[in-house]
């Protein structure tokens, strides 16, 4: 299993392991081929990926704001899980932020995700109870 930073050779394969794992592609957004080659060039972003025999089997996308540190998009492929990929890439992107100076991580876990949420449990995340999340969109799907 090789882990190694996306680009853009690999947009169509994280597109399609994001939707294969049912997570929420924006491509008219955020997730559109122009927003990822942009995103791709900002330095507080990282798009890492486990390949097996050349498939992404899993993907994960840590950011930071300078204070804090963001696992995003977490992806294993259906046919992979369990066998601590997730684990990895998480492990992986905390690795990529502290090597950034940040010391603090956290993670949005969708209500009724229920192995995201124990996968995090598991890695030492404490969930905060009666957070909301807010966000204000300047057009839909954004
Ligand atoms: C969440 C997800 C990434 C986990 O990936 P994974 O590779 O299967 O996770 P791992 O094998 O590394 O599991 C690590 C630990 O997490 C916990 N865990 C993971 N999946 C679990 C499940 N379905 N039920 C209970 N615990 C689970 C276990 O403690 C596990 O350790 P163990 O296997 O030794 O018991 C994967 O299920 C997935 O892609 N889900 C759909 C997308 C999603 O919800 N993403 C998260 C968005 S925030």
């Amino acid at each position: 299993m090789e882990l190694r930073r996306l680009g853009m050779a690999d947009y169509d394969a994280l597109v399609e392991l994001w939707a294969e794992a049912g997570l929420p592609v924006k491509p008219h957004g955020r997730d559109a081929l122009g927003a990822i080659s942009h995103q791709l060039t900002l330095p507080n972003i990282a798009f890492l990926g486990l390949f097996d025999g050349g498939v992404l089997a899993g993907a994960a996308v840590a950011t930071h704001d300078g204070r804090k540190g963001w696992v995003n998009h977490l992806a294993v492929r259906t046919s992979h899980r369990r066998q601590g990929l997730g684990r990895r890439l998480v492990h992986a992107c905390e690795q990529w932020l502290e090597a950034q100076g940040i010391r603090i991580f956290a993670s949005l876990v969708e209500a009724g995700s229920d192995a995201s949420r124990a996968l995090f449990d598991a890695m030492g995340y404490v969930l905060f109870e009666g957070v909301t999340y807010h966000t204000k969109r300047l057009e839909p799907g954004a």
